[in-house]
């Protein structure tokens, strides 16, 4: 299993939760309220280790804690998934870059059936050369935040589109 550090030690929590940045079947996030009841004392613990990431609701949840570890290992068996938040630690300037490239394009055209067509041939584009951003895109886009693989895909994500009627960059995911 890959691991990654997300968090550097003179990290400052930030006191707000950060929300999973894509959607994820089974994640914790509607749990959350119920954890402080049952987190062990935080301060005894210097670092952190989620080898089951998904959507990172648990993380994100913690690093937003007065007392959260310094350091998280972060993993999951999920390749595609750790790439993408492996960019995110160490490209985050191409990541987001690459990104907004391509939002633009898909925004730009208005059609459902242009944006289909546009998803789908991305989606072909992504399985001959997987990068982390074209990945980040078609999960914001592809149908209700889920993970499929399909026949063509080879066992990478494979989700077909989803509604694809956003209006904006903002409506497509979140920056912050
Ligand atoms: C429901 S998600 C976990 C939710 C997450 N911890 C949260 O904070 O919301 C389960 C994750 O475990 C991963 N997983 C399943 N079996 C695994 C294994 N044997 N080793 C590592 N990760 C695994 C899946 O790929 C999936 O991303």
């Amino acid at each position: 299993m890959s691991q990654i550090s997300l968090l550097p030690e003179d990290a400052v929590p930030s006191y707000q939760p950060l929300k999973p940045f894509y959607m994820w079947a089974g994640g914790k996030s509607r749990l959350l309220g119920r954890y402080s009841e049952v987190w062990p004392d935080l301060s005894r613990f210097d670092s952190y280790v989620e080898p089951f990431f998904g959507g990172g609701a648990v993380f994100g949840w913690l690093v937003a804690q007065p007392l959260a570890p310094q350091l998280a290992s972060l993993g999951d068996v999920n390749a595609e998934l750790v790439g993408l938040l492996e960019a995110l630690r160490d490209h985050p300037d191409d990541f987001l870059r690459e990104v907004r490239t391509l939002v633009s394009e898909y925004l730009l055209l208005d059609s459902k059936g242009g944006r289909k067509d546009w998803y789908y041939d991305q989606r072909k584009a992504y399985w001959r050369n997987p990068t982390p951003s074209h990945l980040y895109v078609l999960m914001r886009l592809g149908f209700n935040g889920i993970w499929q693989t399909c026949k063509e895909s080879n066992g990478l994500f494979g989700t077909p589109a989803g509604l694809l009627n956003h209006s904006s960059a903002e409506a497509v995911y979140d920056e912050a």
